[in-house]
């Protein structure tokens, strides 16, 4: 057999691969793998200024540290992402949100919430009807996009939410809440009755309410268990379900639940707080 010295570029391009600088991805561990920042489309990373934080090296590599919380339609995982080679070597934490696609998970949120949000490819939209494995599959993509959406231009919007850092399938990566020793922010459900503390706190509740509805929304699920308090900062999370004040028939409806739900945690614990003077200022802005 004859042997010819082949340039690069006549070589099938299945054959080629990427040259990845790091002999540490010969050494992943199975909870560990290669950061996927780089390989999600553009629009698939969070919005830009990338806070300074973030590890961006695309030679970093992502640990599983474990299970933060399982929740009803998702698992929440503690992720350490590290550079291992280079000059400087930097780590940042944080909580990777991974929606089931398996039998187990409930859709309780489905119907009302995706009224005026429309399906468009027609394959997807057959599966979705006949509750496919395909179909759950489908339906756990949208439900991550939905939130990704939502943490972006919340984001962008100055709504104290999680830093999204990106999408890749079903796998939100965001921003972790907690502390460096990796102890994440208590729900407000779970936070001590100091009132000064609780009366602020009210307070950064009202705005998450306010900001969401300039810019048309509503949470739509908003409650002591999707509001996180780290330290003296309240952070809002758990956004698939975010509705169109306007649009979704159901709007006016689920704001006023946000609203008083909100407001009947802090009353109960001596805060002033009025879920429907809090409605009528948020149906003002947002429509
Ligand atoms: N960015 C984050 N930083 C720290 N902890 C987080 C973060 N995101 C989620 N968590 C934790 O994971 C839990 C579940 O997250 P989330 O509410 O988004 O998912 P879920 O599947 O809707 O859960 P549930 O059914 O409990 O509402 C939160 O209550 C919180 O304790
Ligand atoms: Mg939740």
């Amino acid at each position: 057999m004859q042997h010819s010295s082949h340039r690069i570029d006549d070589v099938d391009p299945f054959f080629v691969f990427d040259y990845t600088p790091l002999d540490a991805a010969d050494h992943l561990t199975t909870d560990q793998r290669l950061t996927t920042y780089w390989d999600v489309e553009a629009g698939n990373r969070g919005p830009a200024p990338v806070p300074t934080w973030l590890v961006q090296d695309s030679g970093a590599v992502d640990t599983d540290l474990g299970v933060l919380k399982t929740g009803k339609e998702a698992d929440v995982f503690l992720v350490e992402r590290a550079t291992v080679t280079g000059a400087s070597d930097s780590s940042c934490l944080l909580a990777a949100k991974r929606y089931r696609d398996a039998d187990h998970r409930s859709f309780h949120r489905s119907a009302i919430y995706a009224e005026g949000r429309g399906v468009r490819r027609s394959r997807d939209q057959r599966a979705l009807a006949k509750g496919t494995a395909y179909g759950r599959q489908v339906a756990a993509g949208r439900w991550a996009y939905a939130e990704w959406e939502a943490l972006c231009r919340a984001w962008e919007h100055g709504v104290p939410v999680p830093y999204p850092v990106s999408l890749d399938g079903t796998e939100i990566l965001m921003e972790f809440i907690g502390d460096d020793d990796g102890e994440a922010a208590p729900r407000l459900a779970a936070c001590g009755h100091d009132a000064d503390l609780l009366d602020h706190l009210w307070q950064q509740a009202r705005e998450v309410v306010l900001q969401l509805a300039e810019r048309g929304w509503a949470h739509g699920d908003l409650s002591a268990y999707n509001l996180l308090a780290h330290r003296h900062r309240l952070v809002v999370i758990d956004l698939p379900q975010v509705v169109d004040v306007i649009t979704n028939p159901q709007g006016p409806e689920l704001l006023h639940r946000d609203c008083t739900t909100v407001a009947a945690w802090f009353g109960q614990r001596g805060v002033g707080a009025d879920g429907e003077a809090l409605f009528a200022e948020a149906l003002a802005l947002a429509t």
